[in-house]
């Protein structure tokens, strides 16, 4: 039987910076489609590496002050070890500079030069070194590079060209053709188009410096570096080196690359192909991950470095979430909030609640032991069916729907441990091995997940198999349903993902929930049979009126209260006390002596209290304990909220009678 085989790329970084989130992502997907395709049996090649050559690479050196190299190597080693942090298992991390790198890209341009595809002239034009890519005068935006917002150079040199406008016939008939050469189909459809209307010769030297591998035929030259770059792939599997492995590999690659560098992976990279005599290799172009809907990137100045995130949550949270999150073709917001979501809904809530609970009742009413059970149940035919639409999803490179398909099964599991409610099963012995059937069942699934798994957070799933005493993640190309052993010794563990709380983790600032107005008294009534309640209504302005029931009786009276501007918390669930409905709140500071509202003076009634530099994102009915968890204090008669005054436009707000004070209710 021949094995299948299976060859996927990352794009090679730029060593320009420190990589960030965004390279982790194109890496991430390859890794988890390398280990889908491994657990199914597959003989798999996985390819990344770094992109080192060209000018932005080198002025990044000088400005640095270190020699090139020296600089290179420091800066590749950085992806190097945030990809061991993200447990990217990768077949080769390749560099431009490597040896082997330099033949095969200089044999590539031989093969171009022996189909009559390169010729002498003179380049002259726009050149975006952050893109490292030719410009025309339409593609830029406001007269700077459409990606990076900078202004574009100058170029004007002698160079060589690579004949690519001969290629345009040869293109769409290849697109035509092969319709899942480029996916998704919407970025197939912008390539076909562009390929239709401008396809020029394309300058593939530079003369001006000289960081880069030579050009074969004329010494004064190097490789445009996406020349250089390309090739890469072709390096990583012997194309020069073994026949053998190269034909088994080339026919079958697919490179995962973000929408900005399509152009350089279809019509540049297919024709170079095309002119080497080498088949065109397949691409998947995804979006690009956004903070505030901009693109991530050092040169817009919001990176977020996957580093600190791995070592504050965890490398597996960071994978599921970010794949969890944005469906892969298109863009998507990230942001730290949104992985500390992700944990507590369904990596904690359910898959960790899912093996906590399983083991512990393996614990309680099996001696510890995986117990008999029948070799199968409904759960195996909903296994079944979640593999087989995970994979055509996983194919698809629809990673977000694979995960929703898996975590529908794991919910399939934790339905069935409430249907058959095994702590009443265990009351009576008569029940005993329906109660070891239902054990037996859950454990097995935790195994099937385990496998499912493995590809998107593989740490989880070794800790699940260990938990469940076993010493292998099951491959899926081995798995059957009820091959658990009875009578394995589990080892629960312990549990799989701590639940994060936003304010302490510093992701979330609660007061950004709160609706704090200015509120003016308007009449005060006493509320029978309740000594220290007021019944009071608030004028806020053009937010009309509201009703608050205030336990303040002891140290207003209704004629210090009568006309006196006071700070509203307008959003918190009514409540009703002593039968009367409370809409609201009245802020006030407590020490030992006093209590004292925090007032206002020259503010008008439904004025915005704020802390200056925070968004207020005010939530609908505001829960007691949630708004319980704000801390403001009080320090010389003043406000704060983190250090920070509370104000409205016009003052700071500041507390009646009372001096210092560490809570404000
Ligand atoms: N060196 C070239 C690629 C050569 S491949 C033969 C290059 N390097 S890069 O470091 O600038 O970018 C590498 C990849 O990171 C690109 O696919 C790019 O789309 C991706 N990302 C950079 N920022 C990104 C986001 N904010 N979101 C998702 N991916 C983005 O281009």
């Amino acid at each position: 039987m021949t094995v299948k085989k299976f060859y996927v790329t990352t794009p090679i970084y730029y060593v320009n910076d420190s990589p960030h989130i965004g390279h982790a992502y194109s890496t991430i997907a390859a890794d988890i489609l390398n280990r889908w395709k491994k657990s199914q049996g597959y003989r798999t090649f996985f390819l990344t590496g770094t992109d080192e050559h060209g000018l932005k690479v080198q002025k990044a050196a000088e400005k640095s002050g270190k020699p090139t190299k020296e600089f290179v190597n420091e800066k590749a080693e950085n992806f190097r070890k945030l990809f061991e942090n993200l447990n990217i298992k990768y077949d080769r991390f390749i560099r431009t500079t490597d040896s082997d790198h330099k033949k095969v890209a200089q044999a590539i341009i031989r093969k171009l030069h022996k189909s009559n595809d390169i010729y002498k002239g003179k380049y002259e034009g726009l050149y975006c070194i952050d893109c490292e890519a030719y410009y025309t005068g339409k593609d830029l935006v406001n007269g700077c590079c459409p990606i990076h917002k900078k202004k574009v150079e100058w170029v004007s040199e002698d160079t060589y060209f690579f004949n690519l406008s001969k290629y345009q016939d040869k293109l769409l008939k290849l697109y035509e053709q092969n319709p899942n050469l480029i996916r998704p189909e919407s970025r197939r459809n912008e390539i076909v188009s562009k390929v239709k209307s401008e396809l020029r010769d394309l300058s593939i030297t530079r003369a001006n410096f000289s960081w880069g591998i030579p050009f074969p035929f004329d010494n004064k030259h190097i490789l445009y570096v996406w020349i250089d770059a390309l090739t890469n792939y072709l390096t990583a599997i012997d194309y020069l080196k073994s026949k053998a492995k190269f034909k088994s590999y080339w026919p079958v690659a697919e490179h995962i690359v973000g929408k900005d560098i399509l152009w350089f992976h279809t019509a540049i990279w297919h024709s170079i192909l095309l002119s080497a005599g080498l088949k065109p290799s397949k691409v998947f172009a995804h979006g690009w991950l956004t903070n505030k809907e901009i693109k991530i990137s050092k040169s817009l100045g919001n990176v977020i470095d996957p580093n600190k995130l791995i070592n504050k949550y965890s490398s597996d949270s960071l994978r599921y979430s970010l794949f969890r999150e944005v469906a892969f073709g298109n863009d998507g917001e990230f942001s730290e909030k949104t992985l500390a979501t992700r944990i507590n809904n369904e990596l904690a809530n359910e898959l960790g609640n899912l093996v906590s609970r399983t083991l512990t009742l393996a614990e309680k009413f099996s001696d510890s032991k995986v117990p008999k059970g029948k070799k199968n149940s409904p759960l195996a035919t909903s296994f079944k069916r979640t593999y087989r639409e995970a994979d055509s999803q996983i194919n698809n490179y629809e990673f977000h729907h694979a995960l929703e398909t898996i975590w529908k099964f794991i919910a399939d599991v934790n339905r069935y441990i409430d249907s058959q409610k095994p702590w009443d099963l265990a009351k009576d012995e008569k029940n005993k091995e329906q109660l070891n059937d239902v054990i037996y069942q859950s454990c097995e699934s935790l195994r099937a997940i385990s496998a499912l798994v493995e590809p998107f957070i593989p740490e989880t799933s070794q800790k699940i198999v260990s938990q469940l005493g076993l010493k292998t993640i099951p491959t899926l190309a081995k798995y059957k349903w009820g091959q658990l052993k009875a009578g394995t010794k589990i080892n629960k563990g312990d549990i799989l993902f701590e639940k994060i709380d936003f304010e302490k983790a510093g992701i979330e600032d609660l007061f950004e929930k709160l609706d704090l107005k200015v509120g003016q008294v308007w009449e005060v009534k006493l509320v029978e049979g309740a000594d220290r309640l007021y019944q009071i209504k608030v004028h806020l302005g053009k937010f009309g009126h509201r009703q608050i029931v205030a336990g303040i009786r002891e140290h207003y009276t209704i004629a210090q209260l009568k006309g006196k501007k006071v700070i509203v918390v307008a959003n918190l669930k009514p409540v009703k006390l002593r039968g009367v409905v409370s809409q609201g709140m009245l802020l006030a500071a407590e020490d030992k002596n006093n209590v004292g509202l925090l007032t206002v003076a020259n503010s008008n009634p439904g004025d915005d209290v704020f802390i200056y530099g925070l968004e207020k994102k005010p939530v609908e009915n505001l829960s007691i304990d949630e708004f319980i968890k704000i801390t403001i204090k009080v320090k010389g008669g003043s406000v704060f909220y983190k250090d920070k005054p509370l104000q409205t436009g016009k003052e700071m707000v500041r507390a009646d009678k009372v001096k210092d004070a560490s809570k404000v209710r």
